[in-house]
């Protein structure tokens, strides 16, 4: 298969170039090459896609398929025009893309935002209505046959970036109090779905391969938080006391939910962001996507913590001294 990866340098299109290299194939990754380098085996060029014609050195190529991770609609929209003559698009959407982030258990038949009209979103808020807007611009022009959607829901593992899904399993293995306990928000039962980088590279690639048409939810198994911190603590060998801390308490020292800095990542507890960890998977799944153990997930983000070095300013989480500090303002 002859591939085209629109990106290629960042975490998942990268990802996806590296899985297809292995499997034979024939793979560019057309980018700017600002966010990195491309992986061995794959031929690079530099393309730039707020260009209006950036795409002339790969417009005349014979795709097999093309893999667009991109949330900019203009992009989008001037990618399937100049790609027309490809066989198969794959878009990487997200589940943002949903108008209602509250119920569980819904599936890709679920109501969508509206599209947004710009070719440019110029902040995250627009993400949702950017990537709709995407996703229309793919299916208008190559028809649900020859193109599919792959709504992400949170990506995890190795490479992640937004130390979301390392932070877990970093600070069980390193505690920052001396008695080795850690700080986790109340909420046991809220849902975390967390799909692991190679797991989801893998799938695009076989769906490249197979030409796979159609929307699909490509989102991890649905586990309770306290599943997953269970299984963060199993991988980093954590035996320490767990403090409990309610939302009320959290926030007003001014700990965040989900991501960033100073928060708890993946704690989530309005319930009208519960769905967004609750998608049903179903027709993924049904469509040969293979999910691996959390655990594994988890134990491959704690490796690449650890490579990165610990201690680094993190994109997510509680810093050391933070979480200290927070432990002794609820033990005094
Ligand atoms: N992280 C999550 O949990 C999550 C959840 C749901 C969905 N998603 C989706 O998953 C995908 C993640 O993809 P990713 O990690 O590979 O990419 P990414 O971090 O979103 O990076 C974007 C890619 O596009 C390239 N790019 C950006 N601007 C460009 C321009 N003007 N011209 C040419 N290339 C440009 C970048 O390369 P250069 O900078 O080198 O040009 C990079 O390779 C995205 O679609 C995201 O929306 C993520």
């Amino acid at each position: 298969m002859k591939l085209l990866v629109l990106g290629g340098t960042a975490w998942l299109g990268h990802e996806i170039a590296r899985h297809a290299v292995e499997r034979g194939h024939d793979v560019t990754c057309a980018a700017r090459g600002r966010s990195g380098a491309v992986p061995g085996g794959a031929s690079f060029v530099d393309i730039d896609r707020d260009d209006r014609e950036g795409l002339w050195r790969v417009a005349g190529g014979r795709w097999d398929a093309v893999v667009d991770v991109s949330l900019q609609p203009g992009q989008v929209r001037r990618a399937v025009r100049d790609l027309r003559n490809a066989r198969y698009y794959l878009f990487i959407s997200s589940g943002s893309a949903y108008a209602d982030q509250g119920p569980a258990g819904q599936d890709e038949d679920a109501p969508l935002l509206p599209p947004l009209d710009a070719d440019i979103m110029d902040t995250m808020e627009a993400y949702g209505p950017a990537k709709v807007a995407c996703e229309q611009a793919v299916v208008e022009a190559f028809g649900p046959a020859r193109s599919m959607i792959a709504r992400a829901g949170l990506i995890g593992g190795p490479g992640d970036g937004s130390g979301r899904t390392g932070y877990w399993p970093l600070r069980f293995a390193h505690p920052s109090d001396p008695s080795g306990a850690v700080l986790i928000p109340e909420g046991p039962d809220l849902p975390t779905q967390v799909i692991d980088v190679r797991d989801l590279a893998a799938w695009v690639v076989t769906c490249c391969q197979e030409q796979r048409g159609g929307v699909y939810n490509a989102m991890g198994e649905s586990r309770s938080f306290a599943d997953h911190l269970a299984a963060a603590r199993r991988v980093a060998r954590h035996e320490g006391p767990l403090v409990t801390a309610d939302a009320q308490w959290l926030h007003a020292r001014g700990v965040g939910e989900w991501a960033g800095p100073r928060s708890l990542p993946l704690w989530l507890s309005d319930p009208d962001c519960q769905g967004m960890n609750a998608r049903s998977n179903k027709r993924a799944l049904d469509a040969g996507l293979v999910l691996r153990p959390l655990e594994e997930t988890l134990e491959a983000a704690l490796e690449w913590e650890e490579a990165q070095g610990p201690d680094r300013p993190r994109r997510a989480g509680l810093t050391r001294d933070e979480e200290r500090e927070l432990l002794a303002a609820l033990s005094g």
